[in-house]
């Protein structure tokens, strides 16, 4: 086994100035490009292409109110969109799938990075090539800081006692080279859980708080997490989860399994305090949603925790964050109806592939408004993730067919990625701003997205 690695912190180079308001500007450089990673010692190396040439990408620490410009220079041999998955961006800078810089090129990226806290992610999102592109390592964690966080006394310290796990399941050939999803036409769940591009990897930690990101960056894999001791007891042990997508939930919510699907976030505080000299196992479940399961896919991770007893001054506050919930509608309010299904081997929401260039903005919503989608999984026993670019969404609703309602962490934050479990409608509610302009949502199991599962939405101008 091999220790977590930690994505390194990527750092400007430059400051430059916003021509309108004068305010400075980090200016921030990332190549595209191919490297080698060799999983397997006793076989051959994998090629990759990730964002610096490492997968997860650098991780970008912001603070809020602190623009950036990035400039992704793709030095590989895919055309590439990039999008900055929990970032408000307008629309010429959210990554629009059709918006592909092709190799030898280079496109500038501006992010206001005016939201609160939040965890979010950078990935590719280029038209019929995504789930390669990010399968293959175009994906980094980007931490967006604000001082009504920072002065709750959570655990804190980038790659100390805050951890981003970036989560993905992928396949390997016999010659140790990577299963490629491109022939792949409804899901790869992958046999081998990889955490921050490691498989199976363990972290030391010291018998106190951590605060733990999860991002599930997988293609198709969904997870259901706990915790458990390696040896003794199998007891799932509790722990709080404290931030989703959009950042902080109003209180933590102590629970002992965690589901996460494709680009959701949470993120938890784990107390390693009473585990001083064990080893705590991180454990996926088997049988969660139609998602194919292999011999190992229900382990995650270890974390070794030392005997030494240490002072540990950060605490979880009962009250974290104050999300901007949009005001509950009528119970019956149904402003738009989406269906996602599989019709003739393509992935449609009501019946419209995104290749329908003529129809497939499905939704028009004067800025500003507060509306309730309504969002059906059209059978067939898949998942599906549910993302809707630019707006962070209440989750009001979902059907318990399954036995599943809205989930205490869903309800108390805001989200921008919803899971659809087969079987399941959900409503969400969102307030459509602050910007106009035509925006996608789609599914996020990737091959279901590069397989037409994708749409737009258009927040129209006010017109006083
Ligand atoms: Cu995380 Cu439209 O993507
Ligand atoms: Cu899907």
């Amino acid at each position: 086994q091999f220790p977590l690695p930690i994505p390194p912190i990527k750092a400007p180079t430059a400051t430059i100035t916003n021509p309108v308001t004068n305010n400075p500007i980090d200016y921030y450089e990332i190549y595209i490009k191919s490297f080698t990673q060799r999983v397997y010692p006793n076989k051959g190396d994998a090629t990759l292409i990730g964002y610096d040439g490492i997968s997860p990408g650098p991780t970008f620490l912001v603070q809020r109110g602190r623009e950036a410009v990035v400039r992704f220079i793709n030095n590989a041999t895919m055309a590439n969109s990039v999008h900055l998955h929990g970032s408000y961006s307008r629309t010429p800078w959210d990554g629009w799938a059709e918006d592909v810089t092709q190799p030898g090129q280079f496109k500038d990226y501006y992010y206001p990075n005016s939201q609160p806290a939040r965890f979010l992610w950078y990935h590719d999102h280029a038209i019929d090539h995504t789930a390669e592109n990010a399968y293959f390592g175009q994906a980094g964690a980007y931490i967006l800081h604000d001082p009504a966080e920072d002065s709750l006394g959570l655990p804190s310290g980038y790659g100390v006692y805050d951890i981003p796990l970036v989560l993905s399941a992928k396949q390997y050939n016999n010659d140790g080279t990577l299963f490629s999803p491109a022939q792949e036409t409804t899901s790869l769940y992958g046999d081998v859980i990889h955490v921050n591009g490691q498989p199976w990897p363990y972290l030391a930690v010291e018998p106190r708080k951590y605060r733990l990101r999860f991002l599930d960056a997988a293609i198709s894999r969904s997870f259901l997490l706990y915790f458990q001791r390696s040896t003794g007891s199998s007891a799932k042990i509790p722990f709080q989860v404290i931030a989703s997508d959009a950042g902080l939930l109003t209180g933590p919510q102590t629970v002992d399994k965690l589901y996460i699907s494709m680009a959701e976030r949470y993120e938890i505080v784990f107390d390693f305090t009473s585990f001083a000299g064990q080893n705590i196992t991180l454990r996926n479940t088997d049988d969660i949603a139609a998602d194919t399961d292999y011999l190992n896919t229900d382990k995650v991770m270890r974390f070794v925790v030392s005997p030494t007893a240490v002072v540990d001054t950060s605490t979880v506050p009962a009250v974290l964050g104050h999300p901007n919930f949009p005001p509950s509608p009528p119970p019956t309010t149904v402003d738009h109806h989406f269906e996602f299904a599989r019709s003739n081997g393509e992935w449609l929401i009501n019946g419209v592939g995104f290749n329908d260039v003529a129809h497939r903005v499905l939704a028009n919503v004067p800025r500003g408004t507060v509306e309730v989608w309504e969002l059906e999984n059209g059978g067939g026993g898949w998942s599906h993730p549910i993302h809707i670019h630019l707006i962070d969404f209440h989750v009001i609703y979902r059907s318990n067919d399954d036995g599943r309602s809205v989930l205490p962490y869903e309800a108390a934050g805001l989200k921008d990625v919803v899971w659809l479990a087969p079987g399941e409608t959900v409503k969400v509610e969102a307030h459509y701003a602050p910007w106009d302009g035509v925006y996608m949502f789609h599914c996020h199991n990737l091959i279901h997205e590069d397989h037409e599962m994708m749409a737009a939405f258009n927040v129209t101008a006010l017109l006083d």
